[in-house]
């Protein structure tokens, strides 16, 4: 078959290994793998790895609601630039995603956009931890993965209903641990750095209480159940722990607390403010030793875009949140393969690719890269290295807590169902 696009000259990655090779791609499929492919128009992967898209589990689009922060056109092309050929949009918008007519509009902005837009529905109507939500009507429009994410389900009766109503559903419950009455009016990680600036601090027991009483109620179930954002030491063990029972549990991490501590918020700036917070070095060392054992499953960006004027804001006011999906894989590269934890390029590709997709159920992502699979892919240059810069990249905000930082790997082209959204490292729509 005639290609109409030839990936020449990388090397292959994806969960059957590594291989060099080119790839054809015709209309949305891969129609050849191999050597000396033809087609329309090449795209020159030399020194460069292929492997299936990157799919974020965890991401903030702002819209609707908050169009000044982020929209799903500005933040779906900061994903296909970061390499995602898929992302998971968070319910926490205006008004929350919890209702049949709320996801088919999201569903139907994120038609035009250069990633697939999937979205989560919220667990409780309004988020407000009370009355779930109608699940199963947005079952119905393809929803999997249900989160009050921004904050966590606080009731535990409500929170075991929950997962009897979604196992009942087939569907994933996401949660975001924070136990408010330990975490209200706090701003940082409870430790010595918060003492020594003065600002109250949310304790690790403020995450792990949740976590252990989720797999209390996962066991009490039997629904699957998959922690967000995990940022302690303690949850880390405990998610350990339940997998190696046997339980059907699921974690991932964000970028950023695999990159930075509690120090970061010594200048009191309030980019370095996230839910749940910056922790200490040791939590930082668990986060990427469960990242490494595959105890935590997935890299998720919790890209959570907001507007200049309201990170300028007192640290202590200013909304948690920061900018993820363009920096995820190359701060993967930098800070978990190259930190010597004995983690791969494929483990992290894993992490950001194929386990997430199949998380999500997000079936036509993180594919093998074999004939007849979607032509949803990535193609970066691992050795590229640059240093992140302040300009927030394409998205509509710019909280990046990591300007400065050297690091390497730099998504070259993104294809999704066929098109190359990215190309030369631009975005093309
Ligand atoms: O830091 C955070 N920001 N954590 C969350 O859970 C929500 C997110 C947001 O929506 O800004």
């Amino acid at each position: 078959m005639k290609a109409d696009i030839v990936i020449r000259g990388g090397t292959i990655l994806d969960e059957s290994g590594e291989r060099r090779g080119d790839v054809a791609i015709a209309g949305d499929r891969i129609v050849g793998v191999g050597d000396g492919l033809t087609g329309d128009r090449e795209i020159d992967a030399g020194g460069c790895l292929v492997t299936p898209g990157f799919v974020d589990l965890h991401t903030h689009l702002r819209q609707p609601g908050k169009e000044e922060a982020e929209t799903i056109e500005t933040g779906s092309r900061a994903a296909a630039l970061g390499g995602y050929t898929a992302v998971l949009a968070m319910p926490n918008t205006t008004p929350t995603i919890d209702s049949a007519s709320v996801v088919r509009e999201v569903l139907e902005l994120g038609r035009a956009a250069p990633c697939d837009v999937h979205t989560s529905g919220a667990i409780t109507v309004g988020r407000a931890g009370e009355q779930l939500a109608p699940m199963a009507e947005m079952a119905k429009l393809g929803v999997r993965v249900f989160t009050d994410d921004g904050s966590g389900v606080q009731d535990d009766r409500l929170m075991r209903r929950a997962m009897e109503y979604a196992a009942g559903l087939g569907v994933l419950l996401a949660q975001h641990c924070e136990v408010t009455s330990l975490s209200e009016g706090t701003c940082m990680h409870e430790g010595e750095v918060s003492a020594r600036l003065g600002l109250p601090g949310q304790p690790s027991e403020a995450e792990e209480l949740m976590v252990m009483r989720d797999i209390a109620l996962s066991r009490l179930t039997g629904a699957r159940m998959h922690f967000q954002h995990i940022s302690t030491a303690g949850s880390v063990a405990m998610i350990s722990a339940a997998k190696a029972a046997g339980m059907a549990i699921t974690a991932e991490a964000a970028p950023h607390h695999f990159t930075l501590t509690d120090e970061s918020c010594a200048g009191y700036d309030a980019t370095f403010k996230v839910h749940p917070p910056l922790r200490s070095a040791g939590d930082l060392a668990a986060v990427r030793a469960g990242l490494a054992s595959g105890d935590l499953d997935a890299i998720a960006t919790d890209h959570a875009p907001h507007a200049p004027q309201d990170k300028e804001l007192p640290f202590d006011k200013a909304p948690p949140g920061m900018l993820g999906l363009e920096y995820a894989l190359a701060l993967a590269l930098t800070n978990l393969v190259d930190s010597g934890i004995g983690m791969t390029v494929s483990d992290v590709i894993a992490a950001l690719s194929w386990k997430p997709a199949r998380i999500a159920g997000i079936d036509d992502h993180g594919r093998p890269i074999a004939v007849g699979s979607p032509a949803n892919l990535a193609v970066f240059d691992p050795e590229h290295r640059w240093c992140i810069d302040a300009s927030g990249g394409a998205s509509r905000s710019r909280n990046v807590p990591y300007v400065g930082m050297e690091v390497r790997g730099r998504v070259t082209a993104t294809i999704l169902a066929g098109e190359a959204v990215v190309l030369d490292g631009k975005a093309q729509r």
